[in-house]
């Protein structure tokens, strides 16, 4: 199984960098997608393996878009062993301040989308192939103010163990990767003042997906893989977030008024941060 072939959809993000350097140091050959051809275009430069890995504007969420990533992985490729779909979207926001079209965003982005990505790769995969998805601690742990987004990303959790017994007749493996806040530039650059040391690095992530789509989780159909680090959800979470509130200043006088978090704790990243 080392040396596949994957389509990485959403790998302009936060974890598509550290996800493409480690499959790619096995020797895998991967067709990146994103819908920003620039941000594509520094991606590659980034990870810089041309011939193993080759880029492909597309959006992975429109079915006809997926359906010509996926087809021409193959053409490039020879062939598919499998998807790993970065795509996701982050909203935080208690329920009375959390428009109903933020709701919805959430399910296609971090839901919907791969199941459009899924069925557009599933026809070119056979026995061994591999199918790995990311999600929350939040699904298990659904704290205050985060309700769109776990519940988008319980949606997805919740069909990829169903998904996971549909295809394993064929052999496929379906399972993903459940992450608290992943450590990144980004992140540091927009909460210059909380710790992320105890958040996990991209690195991990991407451990955990080598080896997902790696011959060593041969027997792993379903699972959920928590590389959580050492953060800790807590009750820190309830509150308006201020980005929420600033959306509709009309209904922050009714909201429940918000519980400070701790300065420095990792646990109070997630309130503040921006959609
Ligand atoms: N980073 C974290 O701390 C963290 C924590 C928990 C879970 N996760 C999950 O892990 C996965 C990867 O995380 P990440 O931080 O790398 O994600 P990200 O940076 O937020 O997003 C990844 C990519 O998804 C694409 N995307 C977003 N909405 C889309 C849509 N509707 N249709 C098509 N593409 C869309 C964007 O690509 P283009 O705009 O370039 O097309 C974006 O670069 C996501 O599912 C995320 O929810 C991340």
């Amino acid at each position: 199984m080392t040396g596949g072939t994957f389509l990485v959809t959403g790998a302009t993000g936060r974890l598509g960098p550290a996800t493409v350097a480690a499959l790619a140091a096995r020797g895998d050959r991967l067709l990146l997608t994103g819908r920003d051809p620039a941000r594509l275009a520094r991606l590659a430069d980034e990870v810089g393996v041309p011939g193993r890995v080759e880029t492909f504007v597309a959006d992975p969420s429109d079915p006809t878009d997926a359906q010509r990533a996926a087809a021409h992985a193959v053409e490039r490729f020879d062939g598919l062993t499998g998807l790993v779909h970065l795509v996701g979207h982050f909203v935080p926001g208690p329920l009375m301040l959390t428009d109903v079209g933020d709701y919805r965003t959430l399910m296609d982005d971090n839901f919907l989308s791969a199941v459009v990505a899924t069925q557009a790769v599933l026809p070119h995969l056979g026995a061994g192939g591999r199918l790995v998805y990311f999600t929350s601690p939040l699904v298990a742990e659904p704290l205050a103010g985060l309700s769109a987004y776990a519940a988008s990303k319980a949606a997805l959790t919740t069909w990829v163990r169903s998904v996971a017994h549909e295809v394993k007749g064929r052999g496929i493996h379906a399972n993903a990767v459940s992450l608290t806040i992943a450590d990144t530039p980004a992140m540091r650059e927009e909460r210059p003042g909380i710790d992320l040391d105890h958040t996990v690095r991209p690195e991990h992530v991407a451990y955990a997906v080598r080896f997902l789509t790696g011959p060593e989780s041969e027997g792993m159909y379903g699972a959920v893989v928590p590389v959580h680090g050492r953060f800790g959800f807590s009750s820190a979470l309830a509150g308006g977030p201020p980005a929420a509130a600033a959306r509709r200043p009309d209904v922050a006088p009714a909201a429940p008024a918000a519980r400070p978090a701790p300065v420095g704790r990792p646990d109070a990243a997630l309130a503040g941060r921006p959609a």
